[in-house]
Formats: structure tokens, C-alpha cells, sequence
């Protein structure tokens, strides 16, 4: 069963851009994998346009992303016609032919007993073949988002989940609800006051001892300064 933190599972795959070792394929980088069903789905079909439009977005995180769906890639060729017609996106970023249903049983997408075709499936059995996961340049999973086939996934909130996680690895912060980029962050238990005093000059909010709120943009008063 996977988790987050556990290892993002490898595997040798066919897409739209030639065969990829995933853990390869991500390098030293970020890196987003999303999963559907069945081409030629129309949910689908706005959320592949809509990552299309994103990807400058992820380029600038130093993350690659790539699709996945339960089809082959001759059908994957055709059905990224419509996507750049409907969407008015190209993608650009490759297209997992997932035939065999390797990658989905890997990742827990769908149970073994799927067996190891798509051939005769449709989207409602593979209807649990819509997952977001991120994953780190550790290899390691960061989070992960299972949508309802009837729900289009939210993928500004991926790219915000993104600056957090990013931000949150190299610092010791997290970041509170519906956190963006520029808000302020909660400084990490981990970190004493008075450690926080030397990293914080500019100093914090501070309304119960366990909530310590700073912001990251505020640059420490010059000496002097009224
Ligand atoms: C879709 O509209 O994308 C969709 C339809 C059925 C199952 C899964 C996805």
C-alpha cells in the first residue's frame, strides 16, 4: 500500500514520447503523475488541456508532469488531437499507454485481480484510475489526490500544494489553510524561540505559543529605523 513518504514505485513504460524508467525520467527534479481511466473521456479531456496550459507553471518548479491513461498510445495520439482542439493546449508532456494496467496495480490504482488489459474495460471499472501524485527528487511520494470520475480535479491547487511542498523542504516552515506564495508561514515546532529570533530578526505573530506566524518576505528594520 502506498503512502506518502513511500517510495514512488519504478517502472518501464511506453508513452507518447518513447519508452521512459520513470525514475530515470524524473532526474534530479519534481515530479507530477496523474492518471486516467480511458481516453476519450470528457472529463479528461479538460483536465489533459488544462496541464497542457500549466505546464510553463511547473517548468518554472523544476517539475515534469505526465499523464497516464488505461489505452494504448496509438489511441493516446488521437485523443491529443481533441485535447489541443477542445482545450486550445498542446501537450507537450508524454502520455503513459498504461495497456497492461502495470502502473496502475503498482501505485494501488486498481486491485490485481483487474487482471493485465485494458482490452474490454471501461471507465467506469477503471473509475479508481484518477489519482494526482507528486513526488519528490528523493523518489519519495509527497501527496496524493484521488478524484471521483464525476469531479474534474482541481490543478491550481496541485500547483499551490507544489510551492508549498517546496517551500517547506527548504525551510523549517509549513504552511496553514489555503496558504499562497508571499502569505505568511508557521515556523516549524521543531524550532526554538530562540532560534527563531536568529532566523526571524523581523520577529512574529505569535497568538498561542504552539502558532507562530512570520512572514518570510518582511526584510529585518534597518538599525535606527522608526
Ligand atoms: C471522464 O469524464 O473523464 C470520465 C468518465 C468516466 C470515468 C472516468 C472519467
Amino acid at each position: 500500500m502506498l503512502r506518502i513518504n513511500s517510495e514512488a514505485p519504478n517502472f518501464t513504460a511506453e508513452t507518447s514520447q518513447g519508452t521512459i524508467n520513470f525514475h530515470d525520467w524524473i532526474g534530479d527534479g519534481w515530479a507530477i503523475l496523474f492518471s486516467h481511466p480511458k481516453d476519450f473521456t470528457p472529463v479528461c479531456t479538460t483536465e489533459l488541456g488544462y496541464m497542457a496550459g500549466l505546464q510553463p507553471e511547473f517548468e518554472k518548479r523544476n517539475t515534469k508532469i505526465i499523464g497516464l491513461s488505461v489505452d494504448p498510445i496509438s489511441s493516446h495520439s488521437k485523443w491529443l488531437v481533441d485535447i489541443e482542439e477542445t482545450q486550445g493546449h498542446k501537450v507537450n508532456y508524454p502520455m503513459i499507454g498504461d495497456t497492461q494496467l502495470k502502473v496502475a496495480q503498482l501505485y494501488d490504482m486498481l486491485p490485481a485481480e483487474a487482471g493485465d488489459t485494458c482490452e474490454g474495460r471501461t471507465p467506469a471499472n477503471n473509475a479508481t484510475v484518477r489519482t494526482v501524485f507528486v513526488i519528490g527528487p528523493d523518489k519519495k511520494i509527497k501527496l496524493m489526490l484521488t478524484y471521483p470520475m464525476s469531479t474534474g480535479r482541481n490543478f491550481d491547487e496541485v500547483l499551490r500544494v507544489l510551492d508549498s511542498l517546496q517551500l517547506t523542504a527548504k525551510e523549517q516552515v509549513s504552511t496553514p489553510v489555503n496558504w499562497k506564495p508571499g502569505e505568511d508561514v508557521v515556523i516549524a515546532g521543531t524550532v526554538s524561540d530562540e532560534d527563531a529570533k536568529k532566523k526571524y530578526p523581523q520577529g512574529w505573530k505569535s497568538p498561542k505559543p504552539y502558532l507562530r506566524l512570520v512572514s518570510l518576505d518582511k526584510k529585518p528594520e534597518p538599525v535606527g529605523a522608526k
